[in-house]
């Protein structure tokens, strides 16, 4: 059955489809966090399995998960439980959708955290605090400020506030009103500040340390992290792709538009690389330094660097503004489904949602400070001894990106591939060509279900 629109909405085009589900897509994960994890795993062997991940599994089911929210256009949580009905399949799979929305909360609550570190580097890079910095300058302020729990309670609320904001206005008036006037932002920002690290870095150092692979640092964990990336940065398998597909014009194409998402984050990823590591080598500074790299080494490099006043508070905003536009779309699945399930108005369901994540948030941020103490165990494993475990922070982003994430996706891909009816599937999304058809059906079926088992089994040593 199809359904012509969600009561909370639709996007007025599907152009505006684009910008928003680019504007969830691109965001921390391809700058800070897409960097940092490629840094500290030996650069060109992850960022080739991370491409192969994006390729084969997350386009899949980037098309798969649209498919969903637009034919059961409500919550993921109500439109798996719907969808199953409709197929009559058990009502099991509504649980995908509580996946999902529990892991929607916990990504937001540390994602605001570490959008609040940039917000206070746009006043800090605005002010000239990075001026004549050395490595030991740079990384005392950075400390100074993920020690301070106070200080960054503030700005966390600030950027939740920032998002309360946004979706508790609405589809129409809130989503996507802020993607129209920050992407094209966001784009002006991203050229500008390339073509200014291409003319001052060591471009062709930053080139071959991520394109450049040496497979022999590759560990099964490597790869786990690589396929967790995937996800994360495509905002795949916790439904906040599904409900703006749910908001999508049931004539849009959902390959191409799937495509274009894509393919933008793909670039965005691939040109903060581009314009980040160059300058981690200029200034003789280390890519694996973790979470802090970019808050750490771009600073100093902005602080020597002509023009890095500007270009400094500009790079932060950027960084900001894509956080934005990616964290109003990890509210949006439990805000639509307490207005759907509980008859609350919008402005109280966000501010609901966006609540709990700031009360969990405290998590992450003490985890820089009072609780910096990794807490955990050791497991052995196919004679192998490894320490589960780490700081709030660490486990609730290894959790999310590198479990609860592929385990959304892999559920989907089943559902689709496997449970729904092909006719149902094939209505959906409406391809053209039955030979294209046929061949994302067989990925969606068989490469991508299989490449996150086996992914999932190496990382434990089972294979
Ligand atoms: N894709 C976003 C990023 O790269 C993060 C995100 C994950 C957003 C999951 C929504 C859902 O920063």
């Amino acid at each position: 059955m199809r359904r012509e629109s969600s009561i909370h909405g639709q996007w007025s085009s599907k152009l505006v489809f684009v910008l928003a589900a680019t504007g969830s897509a691109v965001g921390l994960g391809n700058i800070w966090r897409f960097p940092y994890i490629a840094g500290e795993n030996g650069g060109g062997a992850f960022v080739l399995i991370y491409l192969a991940c994006i390729l084969l599994i997350g386009l899949p089911i980037m098309m798969a998960e649209i498919a969903l929210g637009r034919r059961g256009r409500q919550s993921p949580i109500n439109t798996m439980a719907t969808l199953a009905r409709e197929e009559g399949l058990h009502r099991a799979w509504g649980l995908v959708g509580w996946l999902g929305v529990t892991a929607g909360f916990i990504i937001l609550s540390y994602y605001s955290v570490i959008a609040g570190w940039s917000l206070s580097y746009v006043f800090r890079a605005a002010s000239g605090a990075f001026a004549g910095l050395d490595g030991e300058g740079v990384k005392n302020l950075f400390e100074g400020l993920v020690s301070d729990p106070e200080r960054l309670l503030a700005w966390h609320t600030l950027f939740m506030l920032m998002n309360i904001l946004v979706v508790a206005r609405g589809v129409r008036s809130g989503l996507e009103k802020a993607v129209k006037f920050l992407m094209p932002a966001l784009l002006g920002m991203l050229l500008i500040l390339v073509g200014y690290a291409m003319t001052q870095g060591h471009f062709m150092q930053g080139f071959a340390f991520m394109f450049r692979p040496d497979f022999s640092q590759v560990t099964g964990d490597t790869i786990l992290l690589a396929m967790g990336q995937a996800f994360f940065t495509l905002s795949l398998g916790m439904g906040a792709i599904m409900i703006y597909g749910s908001y999508l014009s049931s004539r849009a194409s959902i390959f191409k538009t799937s495509a274009t998402v894509v393919s933008a984050d793909t670039a965005v990823a691939l040109l903060a690389g581009l314009a980040i590591f160059p300058i981690v080598f200029a200034s003789g500074l280390e890519p694996g330094a973790g979470p802090g790299l970019i808050f750490i080494t771009l600073p100093m490099a902005f602080g020597e660097m002509t023009g890095g006043l500007l270009f400094g508070t500009l790079f932060f905003l950027l960084l900001v503004t894509a956080a934005w536009t990616s964290s109003i779309s990890l509210m949006e699945p439990a805000v639509a489904w307490l207005v759907e399930n509980r008859g609350l108005d919008r402005p109280l369901a966000a501010m609901i949602v966006g609540g709990i994540a700031w009360f969990l948030g405290i998590g992450t941020i003490l985890s820089f400070s009072l609780w910096s103490n990794p807490i955990g165990f050791n497991l052995t494993l196919g004679g192998e001894s490894l320490f589960i475990g780490g700081t709030l922070f660490d486990m609730a982003d290894y959790l999310t990106s590198n479990i609860m994430l592929p385990l959304g996706g892999l559920l989907i891909a089943l559902f689709v591939g496997w449970r729904m009816n092909r006719r149902s599937v094939e209505e959906e999304l409406g391809l053209r060509s039955r030979v294209f058809f046929k061949a994302w059906y067989h990925v969606l079926r068989f490469a991508a279900p299989i490449g996150i088992l086996l992914i999932f089994l190496k990382a434990v040593n089972l294979i």
